[in-house]
């Protein structure tokens, strides 16, 4: 543990709830454990490039555990290898690594945490081929980091997911109505599908699986030949118009992944009305699902992410990102993480105690 003088913590892409249980493990860790120094990076990427770090004692990480967000910011656009210089946009994207890795070295840093999704994992992995000790720790609400079970953040949007189906309920109850809730996710379907089995959906859409809007008419009349004069459609934002593509909000070009994703619930409410008459509604819960306190399980996953992803830079152990496995947090190469995406399997447990429950996933 000894050689390692100074270590540096950035949080990257998407805000989720647990970053700051992260960022006060590391900090907590580094200077009580290891007496290590610890510095933070201000918005990701983007402060490594521009030499936005700061110290971060033991003192200025306390009473962040329960906070929603991030202490240090973020951004899902600062990738050192194609950066768009603020207010000077049209010049297109720049390769700063060399800039990056210079303000890692100005800094005396000896190592850098990299808390994020497969984006900022990615370019963490690139960073550390230029010559940065890397630690990587897997964070986002889609769940779709490749080797971890889990990442954190993922707990949380699934509850508010949980919540608003619980909400929306009584209002497609009362007005006899087809309720459609589009979740976040990008291209995988885990928020759907653990937030939409959690609330009792009664059809799930994810990228995963194909679906007929055949189907899942026919799944809504069901429930009505049954006496159900109402149905909750929990859609991911991820899943395609059969025969179309992607529906979007927004294109954002020095982005690692550049289409924003939004909408299709509203297609799919509009859909539903016109082919089964039923009055629809759809609602899209957006970056609701990012805010706020993290749950008790994900406060206790970045905490032990943020000290065993310290315990390895201390151990010199770098190229690598912490991960759970079963009931274990281990570490992985993040050559394996990077640039992949981890989907739903079709056949696996979740989907198949979901359709014993009588959910319809619109492919019967
Ligand atoms: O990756 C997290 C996520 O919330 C996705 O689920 C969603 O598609 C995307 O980020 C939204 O990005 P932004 O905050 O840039 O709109």
């Amino acid at each position: 543990m000894a050689q390692l003088k100074r270590v540096g913590v950035l949080t990257g892409g998407g805000d989720c709830p647990g970053l700051n249980a992260v960022i006060r493990a590391v900090v907590k860790t580094a200077t009580r454990d290891c007496g290590i120094e610890a510095y933070g990076v201000e918005d990701g990427y983007e402060g490594l490039v521009e030499d936005r770090i700061r110290p971060l004692s033991y003192d200025d990480v306390s009473g962040i555990l329960t906070a929603g967000g991030t202490v240090l910011g973020t951004s899902n656009r600062g990738s050192p290898f194609g950066y768009c210089e603020p207010g000077m946009e049209e010049q297109g994207p720049q390769d700063r690594a060399e800039s990056a890795v210079a303000n890692f070295r100005k800094a005396g840093l000896d190592a850098l945490v990299c808390i994020g999704g497969d984006g900022t994992l990615s370019v963490a992995h690139r960073l550390g081929q230029q010559g940065i000790p890397i630690v990587g720790v897997p964070k986002t609400i889609d769940n779709d980091v490749c080797e971890t079970d889990v990442t954190f953040g993922f707990d949380t949007a699934a509850q508010i997911v949980a919540d608003a189906v619980d909400r929306l309920h009584t209002t497609a109850q009362s007005h006899h109505r087809v309720m459609v809730i589009e979740t976040m996710g990008r291209y995988v379907g885990w928020l759907a599908l653990v937030g939409g089995i959690a609330g009792g959906g009664d059809i799930i859409l994810i990228p995963e699986i194909p679906y007929s809007l055949q189907s899942v008419c026919e799944a809504v009349r069901e429930r009505g030949r049954r006496g159900r004069r109402f149905s909750i459609v929990v859609i991911s934002e991820g899943v395609r118009p059969p025969g179309g593509d992607y529906v979007a909000r927004q294109r954002v070009e020095e982005s690692h992944e550049q289409l924003r994703l939004g909408g299709v619930g509203v297609w799919l409410a509009r859909t539903i009305e016109e082919m089964t008459g039923i009055e629809s509604r759809a609602a899209v819960l957006g970056h609701l699902q990012r805010g706020g306190t993290p749950t008790a399980r994900d406060r206790v996953l970045a905490t032990q992410f943020g000290r065993e992803a310290m315990a390895a830079a201390a151990r010199g152990e770098f190229g690598v990102m912490v991960a759970l496995k079963g009931n274990q947090i281990t570490s992985v190469p993040l050559e394996k993480v990077a640039e992949c995406r981890r989907p739903v399997d079709p056949e696996c447990q979740l989907v198949r105690a979901a359709r014993s429950v009588g959910t319809s996933f619109g492919d019967d």
